[in-house]
C-alpha cells in the first residue's frame, strides 16, 4: 500500500504529493514548521490525512520544546494555534488538535513532561490508525448502500461512477473514503469503470486519483471538470461519490471546488450523489454550510500551470479551494458508523452522539 505519511522515532515522513505522479519523493522532517509548510502547500492533503499530519506536527513541536515546565503551556498554545492556521476548511485538522489538547488538559498537572509527551504521541498514532480503520468501515457501508440503491440495475450490468478530487490512500491514511467505496465495489464486481474529474487547479483527480486507480488496475478515464454534465446527459454515469472536508449538522458538505457543480448536474439528470467521510469530518457545531470557512488560495495557482505562466501575472483571480454542496442534493452520507439517507439533522446528530 502507498505510504502517504508515517511517524517513527520522532521523524515525520511524507510522500510529497505535489510531484505525483511523475516523481515519488518521500521527505523526512523533525521540524514542525516544515510539517506545517507541507500541510499549507498541499504536499500532504485530503481531510483525514491533514488531520493525522496535524497530530504528528504537534508531536514534532512538543519534541522540539527546550523550555521549563512553567513555559510549556504558552509554548503549546502557540504551537497548536500555528498548526490550526495552516488550512481552514478541513475540520479533521481541528479534530486532531482538539484530541491532543484534551490529553494535555487531562495530564499536564499530574504528569512529568516526558510522560505527557508519550501520551500525546500515543494519541497522535491513534488518530492515524483510527482513520485507517474508518476507511474499511466506510467502504463496507458504502457498498451496502450502493447494492441497495442499484439492486435492479446490478441484475443486468455493472456501474460507472464519477468521483472528484482525491479521496484515496493519499488523502486518508487507509484505502480511502469515496475511493475506498469505489475500490471495494470494484473488488465485489459492481463497477465497470471509474470517471475521475481533473480537479483544477491542482489536479488532484487527474494526477492522484488516476495514479491510485492505475496502481490498482481499476479501469478508469479522466475528464475535465466541465465535462461531467455532458457525460451525465449521455447516460454514461450511474452515480457519483466524493469525499468531504466538513459536513455541517444539516448535511451541507464542503469539498473540493467543483463538487457542487457535479452535484447540481447529477440532480438534474436524476443521478444519486453520495458523500463518503469519517465522523471526524462532521462538524455538528455548525448548523449549515454557509458557516464553513472556505479557503481561498494564492492567485498564481490559477494563473500558472505547475510553474508555467498561462495568464498575465496581473489577471485578477478568485481561487476558492472548496465549495459547499447543500445536503438536499446528497442522496446519502456514508460514515464508518453507518450510511444515512436524508433527514441529516436527526441522523448526523445521532451519529455524533454515539
Ligand atoms: O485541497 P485538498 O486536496 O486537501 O482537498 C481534498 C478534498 O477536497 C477531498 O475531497 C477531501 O479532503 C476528502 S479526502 C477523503
Amino acid at each position: 500500500m502507498i505510504d502517504a505519511i508515517s511517524f517513527k522515532n520522532g521523524t515525520f515522513r511524507y510522500l510529497d504529493q505535489r510531484f505525483l505522479p511523475l516523481q515519488e519523493l518521500h521527505v523526512e522532517t523533525r521540524d514542525h514548521q516544515e510539517a506545517i509548510e507541507a500541510i499549507k502547500t498541499l504536499a500532504v492533503r485530503g481531510a483525514p490525512l491533514i488531520g493525522a499530519s496535524a497530530g504528528y506536527t504537534v508531536i514534532l513541536g512538543i519534541n522540539g520544546f527546550t523550555g521549563t515546565r512553567e513555559e510549556f503551556p504558552a509554548y503549546f498554545g502557540k504551537l497548536v494555534a500555528d498548526v490550526e492556521a495552516s488550512r481552514p476548511t478541513a475540520v479533521n485538522l481541528f479534530f486532531a488538535t482538539r484530541k491532543l489538547k484534551a490529553v494535555y488538559e487531562a495530564n499536564f498537572a499530574s504528569d512529568s513532561l516526558e510522560s505527557l509527551f508519550a501520551k500525546m504521541t500515543e494519541e497522535a498514532h491513534k488518530i492515524y490508525h483510527d482513520e485507517v480503520d474508518n476507511c474499511d468501515r466506510i467502504s463496507r457501508h458504502g457498498v451496502e448502500l450502493i447494492k441497495r440503491d442499484f439492486a435492479d440495475v446490478l441484475k443486468t450490468r455493472k456501474l460507472t461512477v464519477l468521483t472528484h478530487c482525491n479521496t484515496g490512500t493519499l488523502a486518508c491514511c487507509g484505502t480511502g473514503t469515496a475511493l475506498g467505496v469505489i475500490r471495494l465495489a470494484w473488488q465485489e464486481g459492481l463497477i465497470e469503470k471509474v470517471i475521475t474529474s481533473e480537479s483544477r487547479p491542482l489536479l488532484q483527480g487527474l494526477r492522484l486519483t488516476a495514479w491510485e486507480l492505475e496502481h490498482d488496475g481499476i479501469p478508469f478515464f479522466s475528464i475535465s471538470d466541465s465535462s461531467s454534465a455532458f457525460i451525465m446527459q449521455q447516460g454514461k454515469i450511474d452515480f457519483a461519490v466524493v469525499g468531504a472536508d466538513r459536513i455541517t449538522a444539516n448535511g451541507d458538505t464542503a469539498n473540493k471546488i467543483g463538487t457542487y457543480a457535479h452535484a447540481v448536474s447529477a440532480r438534474h439528470h436524476g443521478i444519486p450523489f453520495y458523500i463518503a467521510a469519517p465522523v471526524s469530518t462532521i462538524d455538528i457545531t455548525m448548523a449549515e454550510g454557509s458557516m464553513i470557512p472556505i479557503e481561498e488560495r494564492n492567485a498564481d495557482e490559477l494563473r500558472t500551470i505547475f510553474g508555467t505562466q498561462v495568464a498575465t501575472p496581473t489577471t485578477p483571480v478568485l481561487n476558492y479551494a472548496f465549495d459547499v454542496t447543500p445536503g438536499t442534493l446528497i442522496r446519502g452520507i456514508i460514515t464508518e458508523k453507518e450510511a444515512v439517507v436524508g433527514n441529516y439533522n436527526e441522523s448526523l446528530a445521532r451519529i455524533c452522539k454515539g
